[in-house]
């Protein structure tokens, strides 16, 4: 069966990835969105009618409204939601500038939030659809210099994993997406950068200037993370799984992550458990 497949953000990085992936599927209408739609015509050779471009800026709620009614008008379903555009920011905790970070906030967590919940009621009304959210490794573990994007993403992971819950019995599946460094302009364009002033934090000028300096060189290659996505999506999704890091380092990061926690939890289990009531 053809899948309606609707993403934000698809200029660049990811978002592009997928897109270019995705036109080229025959069991595929791709609504692709972007700010400026004009950053699409590399999806041009690849139309034949199973393409709909849609100008969209997620903090824009009535261009998300419009881009929901346009997919139906034209698809008549949505079955894959891709939530994908993000922005970054590097700064230490004190010093990040707040505006920044707060539109930072709107973009990835509440961008995010009103895209999946103008489109749940398509779904519920389906009985069937898959939301995948790019949430980031930064979403499992902590890093100095990030701690706001920490935030973003952490938001991401438990919002959707309460979401998961809600919809499982619609037929509504949640799928977060943890990459490492992946070569998109994550770490360039779309990252504001703040230098520490405050002496006792000169020591993260290095690592805000590296993280730009790396830009267009990590590891992880975003064409193969749509390949992996799609299959996913399409071959696994009776187990679908909640969370997938994506990158040696997001797997290698989130094993230890939990591994650390889980003997942590074990080791206070009965000092925790001696905060309760005694059972009567
Ligand atoms: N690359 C990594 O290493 C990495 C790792 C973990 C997670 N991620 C996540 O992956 C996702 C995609 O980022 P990317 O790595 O592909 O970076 P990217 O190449 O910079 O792409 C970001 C995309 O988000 C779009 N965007 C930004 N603000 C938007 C808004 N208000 N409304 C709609 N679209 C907006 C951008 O559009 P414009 O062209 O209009 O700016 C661009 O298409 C993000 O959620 C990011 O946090 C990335």
């Amino acid at each position: 069966m053809t899948k309606t497949w609707l993403i934000t953000g698809t200029s660049t990085g990811f978002g592009k990835s997928l897109a270019t992936f995705l036109a080229q599927k025959p069991d595929v209408n791709l609504v692709a969105t972007a700010r400026h739609t004009d950053q699409l015509s590399y999806l041009d050779p690849y139309d034949h009618g199973q393409i709909l471009k849609l100008t969209l800026d997620v903090t824009n709620r009535t261009e998300i409204a419009a881009a929901v009614q346009d997919t139906k008008e034209k698809f008549g379903r949505i079955d894959v939601l891709i939530n994908n555009a993000g922005l970054g920011y590097f700064g230490t905790f004190e010093e990040s500038d707040r505006d920044a970070v707060e539109y930072m906030f709107n973009v990835n967590v509440w961008g995010l939030v009103d895209m999946t919940r103008a489109v749940l009621p398509t779904m519920r009304a389906q009985k069937s659809g898959i939301i995948v959210n790019f949430s980031s490794i930064a979403g499992l573990a902590s890093f100095t210099t990030l701690s706001f994007y920490n935030g973003t993403k952490y938001a991401v992971e438990g919002l959707s994993e309460s979401l998961a819950q809600e919809v499982a019995d619609q037929g509504i599946k949640v799928m977060l997406i943890e990459p490492s460094g992946f070569r998109t302009d994550w770490a360039g364009r779309s990252s504001q950068k703040t230098l520490p002033q405050i002496d006792a934090y000169q020591q993260f000028a290095a690592r805000i200037e590296g993280n730009a300096k790396e830009a267009h060189h990590e590891a992880g290659d975003p064409d193969k993370a749509a390949a992996i996505i799609y299959d996913q999506v399409t071959n696994h999704a009776a187990d679908l799984p909640l969370r997938l890091p994506l990158g040696q380092y997001a797997t290698d990061t989130a094993i230890e992550k939990y591994t650390k926690n889980l003997a942590a939890f074990k080791r206070l289990h009965d000092l925790s458990v001696s905060a309760d009531q005694p059972e009567k």
